[in-house]
């Protein structure tokens, strides 16, 4: 794996030194479609990458001359991780999400209660009962960083590097980040609680809710293919299982073959054990071997797999399968499924780059947190 991944990455720092000679601009031209297998086209996409203009004080490479090794740091840090944690990848990708959704890419999900944090609950509290996971993994390259360069990277800009990182390690597309991100100085509970689109969301309620984080139904659509790696709890599967919508029966969209599997999956109710974690659903077989595996992944996890299931009814969540039930988003199923998951993986790309510039600080705003999960007090 190193080797084949040291090479992919070299090959990326030249796309960054090439962008960043070619600042100042809005709208830049790179390839980050380096091929991942033999059987992908080789040849690179030319992928035009908008960034909000409202981002301009975010910079490629903020931190050349302060912490010239920060974004190596960080790509090593996550191979390491992910030699050890075949799931690292889904959770920092879910972290990141949750981060930018609520109040921009500023690192208030890592916030823990108290130290600080004016009395007030956590986006960590309120996000679906604690399922977040992955901030060990944060804390251990902001450690890192740390040691090497003293209060000078955030936690905002480790966490989006560390996503982008860990999807191009399990065989996703790289995408250019830029950097300069500042962590906020407090948390958003009652936030958090109001516009994280939910498992159950119906088609209307996820398009109206990325849609108040500026995406199109179709970066919509594109983003949900990340459901296609990591695992899903069983108990935001169960309620389509048997009572559905209190109709006292399972979703009628769920194929009986697709239903039984997943009843079997998920029929331990944990009545004997409350405290147990919930018993989790592999979204595909696959994952695991292909994220785990040591050697260059077949590039089918970050492909149109996802796609495939959702069109044969057999999403996961709730809202997987309720993109069937628009015209606009089914459309865009099937244009994902109906290629090698090239289409998938470009759009997927771009909608990671809006994703991380989402209302970030910078410049003087916010604060540099030392420790991700508190404050640095103001005196
Ligand atoms: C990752 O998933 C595997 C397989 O389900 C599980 O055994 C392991 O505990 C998970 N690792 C972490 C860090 O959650
Ligand atoms: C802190 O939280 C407690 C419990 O919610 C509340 O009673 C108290 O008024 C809060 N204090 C401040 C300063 O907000
Ligand atoms: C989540 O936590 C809230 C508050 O503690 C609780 O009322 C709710 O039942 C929990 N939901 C699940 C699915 O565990
Ligand atoms: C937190 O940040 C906001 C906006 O960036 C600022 O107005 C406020 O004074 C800050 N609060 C503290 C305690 O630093
Ligand atoms: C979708 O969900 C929203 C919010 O829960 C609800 O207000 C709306 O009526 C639902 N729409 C349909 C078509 O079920
Ligand atoms: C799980 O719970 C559901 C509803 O509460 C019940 O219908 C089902 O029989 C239970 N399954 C098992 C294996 O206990
Ligand atoms: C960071 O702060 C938390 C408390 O908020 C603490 O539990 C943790 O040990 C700290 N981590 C380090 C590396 O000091």
């Amino acid at each position: 794996m190193s080797s084949s991944q040291g090479h992919r990455f070299d090959i990326m720092a030249l796309v960054f030194c090439l962008l960043a000679l070619a600042k100042p601009v809005n709208v830049i031209k790179l390839s980050p479609f380096l091929p991942h297998s033999p059987s992908l086209s080789p040849s690179g996409f030319p992928i035009l990458v908008e960034q909000d203009s409202q981002d301009t004080s975010l910079q490629f490479d903020f931190y050349r001359e302060s912490c010239p090794h920060a974004e190596s740091i960080v790509r090593s840090a996550m191979a390491r991780i992910l030699n050890h944690n075949n799931n690292a990848t889904a959770q920092l990708l879910r972290l990141q999400f949750h981060d930018c959704f609520i109040q921009g890419c500023d690192a208030s999900v890592l916030l823990d209660e108290g130290n600080g944090n004016n009395n007030q609950s956590t986006e960590k509290d309120a996000i679906p009962n604690s399922t977040l996971k992955g901030f060990d993994f944060i804390d251990a390259i902001k450690e890192e960083l740390e040691a090497s360069c003293s209060g000078i990277v955030s936690c905002s800009d480790t966490l989006v590097l560390a996503t982008r990182d860990a999807i191009v390690l399990a065989g996703g597309p790289f995408y250019p980040l830029l950097t300069g991100r500042r962590d906020s100085n407090r948390s958003y509970f009652a936030v958090a609680m109001a516009e994280i689109p939910p498992p159950d969301a119906n088609i209307s309620e996820t398009i109206r809710l990325f849609s108040l984080r500026g995406f199109s139904a179709r970066e919509t659509v594109s983003l949900f293919g990340g459901h296609n790696i990591g695992k899903i709890g069983c108990e935001f599967i169960r309620p389509r299982l048997h009572n559905f919508h209190g109709t006292g029966r399972p979703d009628p969209t769920i194929p009986a073959d697709f239903l039984d599997e997943m009843s079997f999956i998920c029929s331990n109710n944990g009545s004997t054990s409350p405290n147990r974690a919930p018993s989790p659903v592999r979204s595909r077989s696959l994952v695991e071997s292909a994220v785990g595996s040591s050697s260059v992944s077949s590039g089918s996890v970050f492909g149109k797999y996802y796609y495939d299931s959702v069109l044969r009814g057999r999403g996961l969540l709730f809202a997987d399968q309720q993109l069937m039930a628009h015209d606009e988003t089914a459309d865009l199923v099937r244009a994902y499924a109906s290629d090698d998951g090239t289409t998938f993986r470009i759009d997927f790309a771009r909608a990671m780059v809006k994703m991380s510039n989402l209302g970030v600080l910078t410049g003087s705003q916010g604060q540099i947190r030392i420790n991700c999960s508190r404050l640095v007090s103001s005196n």
